[in-house]
């Protein structure tokens, strides 16, 4: 007698596959969300973590399998759905309807930080996801220019609470907005501290599965009032591989660590220079520094960006590289780095959502 599949023995058969990268299986992880059954042919709705999941094809090829095992059951259909998590911890009072802050920082200036974070941003909403981009460099931001909004300035409600603009499909908020072009600012501590406050408690951004934040250069103030504000899921540290940056690195690491942040891992930016006439490699700064760092570190390596000159005119004319340039080295290896991060963020948050709040006791 033959056997005809049913909901259970394809849920049965779904408890044997694993979320590679979560090692739970998908049932116990919550993640099938349908089973449609018609004569032999199953299809299979699998709920991801994250729309930038970077194993999706191995969860297909998983489930397939697993399916396909059953008796009676001839073909396999598996689609794919996504929903990003949190941990239990809201971002903060400020971020009331963000799942996950990502911070970008360096120990120094002018290795792309803020091209990376705008790239994290642009990358992870192409994947699907719904994103917010907050410029906290207040000494020098950047964004603005590099998304050719300069002279945005932000609309208030009834209530006098900025209403947090969009661009590319990207809700942004920059203390560019608010301060006078070409004038240098000098912040205090304490004053500082209140700007960024007021900065976080003014703002409504909309629901977001990740804010990224575009941190000043260094290991200041800025980091610590925002750590004081809000919980975020993690720290990136960009670097370039010379051996003075990578020393640099160091301190970024150490003062994420210090602050309770967790690190996600290191991006080597403007690593190796690939000749746009003849595809000839060359290396400028080295490379290599930031992964030899990170293992040292004890942190994970997140990927190299080469240096492109796609990427600067991006940051230059307004339209990111990735939007720009969507096939070029240097887009594939961010696109990869964005996957990365994004699977990183959905084992913290699985890993968070196990554990009680944890208490920091901060400097
Ligand atoms: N991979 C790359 N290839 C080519 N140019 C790049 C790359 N990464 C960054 N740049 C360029 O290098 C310059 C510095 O980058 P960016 O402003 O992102 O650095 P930063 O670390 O944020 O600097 P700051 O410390 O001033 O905030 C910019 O002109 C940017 O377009
Ligand atoms: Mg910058």
């Amino acid at each position: 007698m033959t056997t005809t599949p049913n909901q259970d023995l394809v849920r049965n058969a779904l408890r044997s596959v694993n979320d590679p990268e979560l090692h739970k299986d998908l049932v116990s992880l919550d993640m099938v969300r349908k089973i449609h059954i018609d004569g032999e042919s199953v299809q299979v709705e699998i709920e991801l973590t994250t729309p930038a999941c970077p194993l999706k094809s191995q969860i297909e090829e998983d489930v397939r399998k697993a399916v396909e095992q059953i008796e009676g059951v001839s073909t396999v259909q598996v689609e794919f759905s996504a929903k990003v998590r949190s941990g239990p911890q809201p971002a903060s009072k400020f971020l009331p309807g963000v799942k996950n802050v990502i911070a970008v920082g360096a120990g120094k200036g002018g290795v792309g930080k803020s091209t990376m974070a705008l790239n994290l941003a642009v990358g992870l909403q192409q994947f699907g996801a719904r994103v917010g981009l907050l410029d906290a460099d207040v000494y020098g931001p950047s964004i603005p220019l590099m998304l050719g909004i300069e002279d945005l300035s932000p609309e208030a409600n009834s209530e006098k609470r900025i209403v947090v603009p969009e661009a590319h499909g990207i809700q942004i908020l920059s203390m560019g907005f608010f301060i006078e072009k070409d004038q240098p600012v000098i912040w205090r501590g304490p004053m500082l501290h209140g700007a960024i406050q007021q900065f976080l408690g003014q703002a409504i951004w909309g629901e977001l599965d990740y804010l990224i934040i575009d941190l000043p250069p260094g290991t200041g103030d800025v980091a610590l009032s925002l750590s004081q504000s809000i919980s975020m899921a993690g720290g990136v540290v960009v670097t370039t591989p010379q051996e003075v940056s990578v020393i640099d690195v160091r301190k970024a690491i150490g003062m994420f660590r210090k602050l309770g942040i967790h690190v996600l891992g290191v991006i080597e930016n403007m690593s190796g220079y690939v000749c746009t006439g003849c595809g000839h490699e060359e290396d400028i700064f080295g490379t290599g520094g930031g992964e030899d760092m990170a293992k040292t570190l004890d942190t994970s390596f997140l990927g190299k960006v080469p240096i492109d000159p796609s990427v600067r005119q991006g940051g230059d004319s307004g339209t990111p590289s990735l939007v720009s340039h969507p096939n070029s080295t240097s887009s594939v290896a961010i696109k990869k780095i964005v996957q990365i991060v994004a699977g990183q963020i959905s084992q913290r948050s699985l890993l968070n959502a196990d554990a009680p709040p944890v208490q920091i006791n901060r400097r």
